[in-house]
C-alpha cells in the first residue's frame, strides 16, 4: 500500500506532518514526533513584531541588507513570545541536528519589510521550507480586500525572490475571492497553500468588562470546511495543498486526500493524545483503504475535487439551495 505524497516539492513516505504550534517546541517531543512517524514538522510561528523589535542590525549583515531597514524601528519593541528571533534561530538548527524529517519554520507578518530578510537566516539556518502566515485582520476600513490581498501576494514574491527553500502560504478562511487570492499567491510562486487559519475565540466578560480570547482545541467538525477549500484549488494550482484544521483521524486523512490535499497537518489532535496518535491515525488511513482496496493516496487524490464539475460555483449555489428547503 502506497501512501507516499509530495509536498512542497519533497518527497513524504505519507501525509501525516506535525503543524506549527507548541509541538516543535521541545526537542524530547520533536524526536517522539519523529519516531512515531512524523513525515515533517513546522515549527511554530515568530512573528514580525519579534523581528522588528529586535534590534535588526543584531541579525542581518547590514551591507546587503540595509535596504530593508527602513521599518524596522517603526513597530512594538515588545517582543511577546518566548523564542524570540535569536533562539528561534538556535532552536531550528538544535532540532535540525537532531531529526531526519524537514523541519519547516513559520513567519507570522502582514506587512512588506526589512522582517522578511529574516526568511533567508532560517533558510541558512537549515530549514528545508518556510511557511508564512499571512493574516491580516482587516479591521482598518481604508484597506481594501485588493489591498491586503496585493499586500500578501508581495510578501510571497519578495521572500521566494530570497531563498531556495520552498515557501507555503497558510491562508485565513474568511476572503471574499478565495479563489482568485490563492490563485495570485500561487503564480507569485507559492510552493504549497495551506487551509485554514483556526482563529482563537474572543468572547465578553460583561461583568469585568474584559475581552476573553481562548484557543480550545479543534474537533473533525472543522474539517468540511477546509475540504471545501481543497477541493474548489485542486487541479487548479501549481502549488501543493496542505489542510490544517480539524484533523483527527484516519477518515479525515482519506477525506482530505479526496478533496485534493498532498499533506494533513495535525496540531490538536497530537497535543490531546500525543505522539503516539500518528500511529493510530497511520493505522486507520491504512485500514480503511484495504477494506476500500485502494492502492494508493495518489489514486484518490482529488477525486472528489470541484475540477470534475463543470461549473462549480453552479453546483455550489444548488447544494446550498437544497440544503436550505
Ligand atoms: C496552542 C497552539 C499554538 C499554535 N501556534 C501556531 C503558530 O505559532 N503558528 C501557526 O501558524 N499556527 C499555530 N497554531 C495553529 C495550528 O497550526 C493549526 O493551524 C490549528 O490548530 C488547526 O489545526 P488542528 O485542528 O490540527 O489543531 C497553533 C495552534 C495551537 C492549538
Amino acid at each position: 500500500m502506497d501512501l507516499s505524497t509530495s509536498y512542497l516539492g519533497m518527497r513524504l513516505p505519507h501525509p501525516l506532518i506535525v503543524g506549527a504550534g507548541p509541538l516543535g517546541d521541545d526537542l524530547d517531543r520533536v524526536r517522539a514526533l519523529e519516531d512515531a512517524g512524523a513525515s515533517l514538522i513546522v515549527l511554530r510561528s515568530l512573528y514580525e513584531e519579534e523581528i522588528t523589535g529586535e534590534q535588526m542590525d543584531g541579525f542581518f549583515n547590514t551591507e546587503s541588507y540595509s535596504e530593508s531597514f527602513a521599518e524596522a524601528g517603526t513597530f512594538s519593541p515588545e517582543p511577546t513570545s518566548t523564542l524570540g528571533p535569536e533562539e528561534y534561530l538556535n532552536h531550528l538548527r538544535l532540532i535540525k541536528n537532531a531529526v531526519y524529517i524537514p523541519v519547516i519554520a513559520s513567519l507570522n507578518g502582514i506587512t512588506p519589510g526589512g522582517w522578511i530578510s529574516y526568511a533567508k537566516l532560517l533558510e541558512q539556518a537549515g530549514a528545508d521550507g518556510l511557511e508564512l502566515h499571512v493574516y491580516h485582520a482587516a479591521s482598518d476600513m481604508t484597506m481594501s480586500a485588493d489591498d491586503v490581498e496585493r499586500q500578501a501576494v508581495q510578501i510571497v514574491r519578495d521572500v521566494k525572490r530570497t531563498l531556495r527553500i520552498p515557501v507555503a502560504v497558510k491562508l485565513a478562511p474568511l476572503l471574499t475571492a478565495f479563489a482568485h487570492f490563492a490563485k495570485q499567491l500561487d503564480t507569485a510562486g507559492a510552493d504549497g497553500l495551506v487551509l485554514f487559519t483556526r482563529f482563537h475565540r474572543v468572547d465578553i466578560d460583561v461583568t469585568e468588562l474584559d475581552v476573553i480570547r481562548t484557543l480550545p482545541l479543534s474537533d473533525s467538525s472543522e474539517l468540511p470546511m477546509r475540504l471545501r477549500g481543497a477541493a474548489a484549488l485542486s487541479g487548479r494550482v501549481k502549488a501543493s495543498i496542505g489542510i490544517t484544521g480539524g484533523v483527527h483521524t484516519g477518515l479525515d486523512v482519506i477525506k482530505a486526500t479526496m478533496a485534493g490535499a498532498h499533506a494533513t497537518q495535525m496540531v490538536s489532535a497530537l497535543l490531546r493524545h500525543g505522539p503516539n496518535h500518528l500511529r493510530t491515525v497511520r493505522r486507520e488511513v491504512e485500514l480503511w483503504m484495504e477494506e476500500n482496496e485502494w492502492e494508493s493516496l495518489n489514486e484518490m487524490r482529488g477525486n472528489m475535487s470541484l475540477q470534475r464539475i463543470p461549473d462549480p460555483a453552479a453546483y455550489e449555489r444548488a447544494n446550498f439551495r437544497m440544503a436550505l428547503r
